[in-house]
């Protein structure tokens, strides 16, 4: 037997009521919030709050009776999103900073958080500076809300706050709920997409490629480079979006589907490319919420999702997040100068001015609102080009701008229960309890890490493979003297991206050192050729990475935000892509200054050698990842990697003798992956010469190989630490 109570109507919850070995069982459940195609059309009911409580209470009656839940499968898909109270600010020295109307909150309405928290003031104390004012608002399911004001009205950081990607300078107080229930970054993450105001892509994927991520990688098969797009041709790039739930064919056709909904099917074979380099700036924001909405989520944040496309294209893409807020999605859009047919399609409307809600409510009582305060909107007038022009502070009237903002401000204020505030869902405490045990293990993550692992190999591959002008350039900077500039499409072709100037690396130092004898002199000059040999991978491959990787970081931070991958998943996948680049070009490096500088003519010694030089090249990678990290964009990490690279370099035993080093740094000197290197080069070379001509040298001369270590401090006990 199977009977459905209802629990919340207008959350579409319910408990499904069945007898299993003539036991009574209730399963908690709601419709699966994970993606759901668009064929989908439910329509979402709008009671009021009155009458959804009374309903509700009812139903928690019933679930607290003597049917006690056996099993709580919850997996909400109507997501209800509030926030209270949400406060942003930015702490300002007293004298450094004059923001007439935000210091006029601070004296009017409230106390300074940096003040109340070190609890006095003084004249040198810092002061706050609000970003967001005390603004709480809810967006129910089936519900487009748009946030709009005009510049710097504080839409963005509002939008940042709901989807906990607040910048770490500023403090953020307030609290976020779904369905009633507090929650954190990672939840919200599972449940939601967010479309940034900046588009930063691969370039070298296709507008499709892009839109899939991975499904199912066929047998492997040795294949050659121009192959391995074929690899995982049916494997399909998107989908370390999309949840396990959904098949591959599922999910290309929901890819598909998105590419023709957004207008991509012209340009859906065509490298993305770089701004001005590839597709155009329209499609880029077209396909950067594309990349979005491929999920179904439940819940959609969008910020400026129209900036820059034309009024045809602006309204296809708020069409879209109608049509998604139709199905039962709840949709947040901060949306700066809507056109009237734009204005129409949302369902409420956020105003925001200097930081506070001005208006919060459907878009018809906006108008009746500003009426009220004496605004008239006039007849055939865009409301939304209106309600700017109320709220902006004009150069030259600042004082009546400010004095009409915080007069609709304060007005709102009082009226806001009334007209726009409305309850959160009333959520009984054991559903809530419910609601937050199934959102605790909700993972932000919606695929294994297999999947994970093998969208991203497939990526990076991808990615260097596509490239092979980075490939050609690093091979020819450590051959070959030139000047490259990077093609069109190149990677390198990004802004700000220096130009190589590549050098005879390889040649010039062999021919420098060639033909050393053993001799005193000789044993110098290899010494600091082997050091240099080090030196050479070290640099050559962190700068290669800082270089790339600092422009791919922001495409990894969004992906992270969003919850597609792990970040070790992520790093090995990469390491393993560029891993044959990094083990090409130590030997390409090696080969000829090994044989020309004179190095011991034994096979073994080589390939030591060439093993060495390959782990100090991969060492250097990950050093420049771990720069690229901490710097917050290249220009950054080329300047900050050299004065970091000093202290490992002059602890690599060669400008410092190894038993030299001062104790305090000793430690120090274990983290230098030059010592490593030069030590087990220095081992390789020296353990066995048992001569040194030191014919006419003083005393110093080292009469073997040996000795050159001895003097070195190198020890060949500790050879393979
Ligand atoms: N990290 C930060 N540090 C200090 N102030 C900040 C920071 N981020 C934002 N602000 C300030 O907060 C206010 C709101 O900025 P926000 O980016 O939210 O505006 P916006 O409404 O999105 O503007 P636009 O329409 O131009 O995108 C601005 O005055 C801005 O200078
Ligand atoms: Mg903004």
């Amino acid at each position: 037997m199977q009977e459905r109570v209802p629990v919340l109507a207008n959350q579409k919850m319910s408990l499904l009521h069945t007898q299993k070995d003539g036991r009574d069982e209730l399963h908690f459940s709601l419709p699966s919030i994970l993606p759901r195609l668009p064929q989908e059309n439910s329509s979402v009911e709008t009671e009021s709050p009155m009458e959804s409580t009374a309903e509700e209470h009812g139903s928690d009656e019933a679930l607290s009776n003597d049917r006690k839940p056996t099993e709580v499968t919850c997996k909400p898909t109507d997501v209800t999103l509030s926030w209270e109270n949400v406060n942003v600010y930015a702490p300002e020295t007293r004298n450094g900073f004059e923001h007439g109307f935000r210091r006029h909150i601070l004296k009017d309405g409230c106390r300074s958080p940096s003040r109340e928290a070190s609890g006095r003031e003084s004249a040198r104390s810092f002061i706050s500076i609000f970003c967001v004012f005390q603004v709480s608002g809810t967006v129910r399911p089936g519900e487009l809300l748009a946030i709009m004001g005009s510049s710097g009205a504080g839409k963005t950081t509002l939008l940042d706050v709901l989807t906990f990607r607040t910048s770490s300078r500023l403090t953020t107080t307030g609290v976020v709920r779904l369905n009633g229930v507090s929650v954190g970054g990672d939840t919200l993450a599972a449940l939601s997409a967010y479309v940034t105001q900046d588009d930063v892509f691969f370039s070298t994927l296709t507008v499709r490629e892009h839109l899939q991520f991975q499904a199912r990688p066929p047998p492997f098969r040795v294949a050659t480079p121009r192959d391995v797009g074929l690899i995982f041709a049916h494997s399909h790039q998107a989908m370390v979006r999309m949840g396990r739930e959904l098949g591959t064919e599922e999910k290309m056709h929901r890819v598909e589907e998105v590419i023709a909904e957004l207008g991509l099917v012209k340009c859906a074979d065509s490298l993305i490319g770089t701004p001005g380099n590839g597709i155009s700036g329209g499609e880029r924001r077209r396909l950067a919420f594309a990349s979005e909405i491929v999920t179904n989520p439940a819940v959609l944040f969008c910020d400026e999702p129209t900036s820059g496309l034309d009024s045809h294209a602006a309204s296809t893409v708020m069409g879209v997040l109608r049509a998604l807020a139709g199905g039962g999605k709840t949709v947040v859009a901060t949306v700066h100068q809507p056109s009237s047919q734009v204005f129409a399609l949302f369902h409420r409307l956020l105003l925001l001015a200097d930081g506070r809600v001005a208006f919060l409510g459907d878009t018809d009582s906006a108008t009746q609102f500003f009426h009220d305060k004496g605004f008239v909107c006039p007849e055939n007038y865009n409301p939304a080009d209106f309600y700017i022009s109320v709220l902006s502070v004009v150069p030259g009237e600042e004082d009546d701008g400010r004095a009409r903002v915080r007069h609709l401000c304060d007005s709102f204020e009082k009226v806001q229960r009334v007209l726009g505030q409305r309850e959160p869902p009333f959520v009984s405490p054991l559903e809530k309890k419910m609601i937050a045990n199934a959102l605790a293990g909700a993972s932000p993550y919606r695929v294994g890490v297999t999947t994970q692992f093998r969208a991203l190999l497939w990526r990076s591959t991808l990615a260097v493979v596509r490239e092979p002008l980075i490939v050609k350039v690093r091979l020819l900077e450590t051959l070959v003297s030139s000047r490259v500039s990077p093609t069109r499409n190149s990677r390198l072709a990004r802004p700000g991206h220096p130009r190589r100037h590549l050098q005879l690396v390889a040649l010039i130092q062999g021919l420098m050192f060639m033909g050393q004898r053993l001799d005193a002199e000789g044993v110098l000059n290899i010494s600091g050729a082997l050091f240099l040999l080090v030196a050479n991978m070290t640099f050559q491959n962190a700068f290669a990475v800082v270089s790339v990787f600092c422009a791919e970081y922001p495409i990894f931070e969004r992906e992270q935000q969003a919850g597609l991958y792990r970040v070790p998943v992520y790093f090995v996948s990469r390491s393993l892509a560029e891993l044959p680049l990094f083990v090409l070009l130590p030997i390409v490096f090696t080969l000829p200054t090994y044989f020309l500088i004179g190095l011991q003519r034994s096979a073994s010694k080589f390939f030591v050698a060439l093993a060495v030089n390959i782990l100090v090249s991969n060492a250097a990678c990950s050093f420049g990842y771990m720069i690229s990290c901490v710097s917050s964009n290249m220009h950054m990490g080329l300047a900050v990697g050299p004065a970091v690279i000093v202290p490992f370099m002059l602890l690599g035993g060669y400008y410092l003798n190894d038993g030299s080093v001062p104790q305090g740094l000793i430690w120090l000197k274990y983290l230098s992956w030059f010592l490593y290197g030069n030590e087990a080069l220095a081992i390789n070379q020296w353990e066995d010469v048992d001569f040194v001509d030191c014919h006419g040298f003083n005393a110093t001369c080292p009469g073997d190989g040996p000795a050159v270590l001895r003097m070195f401090n190198f020890d060949k006990v500790i050879y393979l630490r």
